[in-house]
Formats: structure tokens, C-alpha cells, sequence
């Protein structure tokens, strides 16, 4: 092995011992769904208590979740909820995907180590929110393109 194989197993391990799932490792480093929609049917911001933003854009098409996309300045712990989130969601209901709870997140990602289990809960949040933002503005997209805030 080179060097850099190396260093990367030894960050693997690392991680590994940290209590980091191989799921929540790829998450984190091959994230999907990033980045915004174009003309989504419904988007949300929300903040979380460590001051980390997550955003989510959904697609909505026969009353399913065609496509929901995410984008965070968090950590790699958020990056990997955010990305298990979108996954989840993908194919529901809007009521089914109302019912994932930061539980759902953490499980399907194996767990996190305790102190990141919030990054879990501003998916979940954020999740919410954009469901929210559909609810209340999706079927009225003329609202949407003339709101300011
Ligand atoms: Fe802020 Fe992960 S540390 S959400």
C-alpha cells in the first residue's frame, strides 16, 4: 500500500473506533441528492442548536416524493444525515414521509456516537419543514414566485 492508502485506512480506523458506522462513513464522503432542484414544488432552511444550517428542495409527482435534495455547512455527521434523508424519503407519501423522525435517520444509518445525535434531528427538522412548506404553499406555486422572504 502507498502512503496515502495508507493514511486514508488509518482514517477509516479511526473513524471506525470513533464509533462511526461504514454506512454513515459513506454517507458522509459519497453524499446523494446534493445541491438544489430547479422550480422545486417546496424548499426549507433550518438552523440547528450547533449553529449548522441544513437546506431541502422537493420534487412532488402523483402525490410522491419524485426528488428531495439537501445541502448543509455541517459536519460530516450532518452531511451523512442529510444524505440518509433524502434516501428515505425518496418514493413516500408526503403523509409517510411526515412520519420519519431523527430515530428513522440514526437507524438507518447504524447510529452515531452520542454527541451527534442532533445532527440527526436538524435532518428530521429540515425534512419536516419542507414537508411543511409544501403543505402550505406546493399546490399554490404562484405564491411561491412572488414571495419575498
Ligand atoms: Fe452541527 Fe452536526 S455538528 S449538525
Amino acid at each position: 500500500m502507498d502512503s496515502f492508502s495508507d493514511l486514508q485506512e488509518e482514517v477509516l480506523q479511526e473513524a471506525l473506533a470513533a464509533g462511526f458506522t461504514r454506512t454513515a462513513l459513506d454517507h458522509a464522503m459519497n453524499p446523494r441528492n446534493v445541491g438544489s432542484l430547479d422550480v422545486p414544488d417546496a424548499t426549507a432552511s433550518v438552523v440547528g442548536p450547533c449553529a449548522d444550517t441544513m437546506s431541502m428542495w422537493l420534487r412532488v409527482r402523483e402525490g410522491r416524493i419524485a426528488a428531495l435534495t439537501f445541502w448543509t455547512d455541517g459536519c460530516g455527521p450532518t452531511i451523512a444525515t442529510g444524505s440518509i434523508t433524502t434516501e428515505l424519503a425518496k418514493g413516500k407519501t408526503v403523509g409517510e414521509a411526515l412520519r420519519l423522525h431523527a430515530q428513522d435517520v440514526l437507524d438507518a444509518l447504524g447510529g452515531l456516537p452520542e454527541g451527534h445525535h442532533h445532527c440527526a434531528q436538524l435532518a428530521a427538522d429540515t425534512l419536516r419543514a419542507t414537508l411543511k412548506d409544501y403543505l402550505t404553499n406546493g399546490r399554490e406555486p404562484w405564491r411561491r414566485l412572488y414571495r419575498t422572504g
